[in-house]
């Protein structure tokens, strides 16, 4: 193993990441046989197979995912030093990973300008996706920090709350019961449903809710997008559950409403969020920092600016710390 390559872990470690040479090759710039030698040399210097290749696919072997758990760590502790060495000269220097869930694209994005206008000579990446897919990636830990909305119970991390992320239900402007108050639960189950996809934090917390009181939906369609999901509702598909947030921006001549029905909004809040055992790095520390100050503060500012109704609410407060984010 002390032949092996820096060069040749990262080539590997992508691989293993995308389960794909081609895919590999295309992130890192390289032809498919470089990457395929690459891994090959590596291969010969473990003296185990790292991949099981049964048709097309690629399987990692108990060894290999051993490796790529070692490669992370590597990556890591170098990027910390890299930090390091840059926070001693005064700089705020290095790569930013954050993974945000799929409604905080309505928030982090915006908040990210400010942020890299201070500190130039940081990076971000920013992966936006739904709570399985979170969960995934903390469990890999593929990124510095997380931005989601319920936190999991299986998994021991640190979370700090951030602001409100209510879930309400949205129909189209035109809908019969747009001007009623107070509407029953009851009736929510003879509308055409539209659903998000398995996976989702928001279709957990309906299925919650409905099933808590037994009240079956009339699902049409599922859909693996909030915006896909508003436009299905303008179209006249049905009704549905989102969070408050995706209706940002849609302005007064918006196509779409909230109702206002019983046991809503659903209280959420958004939260960041790392595992527990892990050393945050000094970029990561000043994106938190910058998070639960500046940041909270714009995105309430801009939630009550751009959001319907919003402003009628509390914002909630977000001061708690802790491993339970309460
Ligand atoms: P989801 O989560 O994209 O997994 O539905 C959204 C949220 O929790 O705000």
């Amino acid at each position: 193993m002390k032949q092996s390559t820096l060069h040749q872990l990262k080539v590997f470690e992508a691989v293993a990441r995308h389960n794909s040479f081609t895919r590999a090759a295309e992130e890192l710039f390289l032809t498919q046989p470089t990457v395929s030698m690459q891994v090959k040399q590596l291969t010969k210097a473990v003296g185990m197979p790292l991949f099981d290749q049964v048709g097309k696919r690629l399987y990692l072997t108990q060894a290999g995912e051993e490796l790529v758990k070692t490669c992370r760590t590597i990556f890591e502790h170098l990027d910390q030093f890299e930090m390091s060495v840059a926070d001693l000269k005064g700089l705020k220097q290095g790569r930013l990973r954050l993974a945000v869930i799929t409604t905080a694209k309505y928030f982090v994005p915006r908040l990210l300008g400010p942020f890299c206008h201070r500190y130039p000579g940081i990076d971000i990446s920013l992966q936006v996706t739904n709570h399985e897919h979170i969960l995934n990636r903390m469990s890999d830990n593929l990124d510095d920090l997380y931005v989601m909305s319920q936190l999991p119970e299986h998994l021991d991390i640190i979370s700090r709350r951030i602001i409100e992320n209510p879930l309400v239900v949205i129909a189209p402007a035109n809908h019969p019961l747009a001007n009623e108050k107070n509407i029953s639960l009851q009736l929510m189950g003879n509308e055409p449903f539209i659903m998000r996809e398995p996976g989702s934090g928001t279709r957990k917390a309906v299925q919650e809710l409905f099933e808590e009181h037994k009240i079956p939906l009339k699902v049409q369609l599922d859909l693996g997008s909030n915006e896909a999901i508003k436009q299905a509702i303008a179209g006249g598909l049905g009704i549905s559950i989102l969070s408050r947030h995706t209706l940002a921006l849609e302005g007064s001549s918006s196509q779409l409403t909230i109702l206002d029905v019983e046991k809503f909004p659903i209280e959420r809040y958004w939260y960041a969020a790392y595992p527990s055992g892990k050393q945050l790095s000094i970029v990561a520390r000043t994106f938190l920092d910058y998070l639960m100050t500046e940041g909270k503060e714009l995105a309430e500012k801009n939630a009550a600016r751009t959001i319907p109704g919003v402003s009628q609410f509390s914002l909630g407060d977000s001061s708690s710390q802790g491993k339970d984010g309460n």
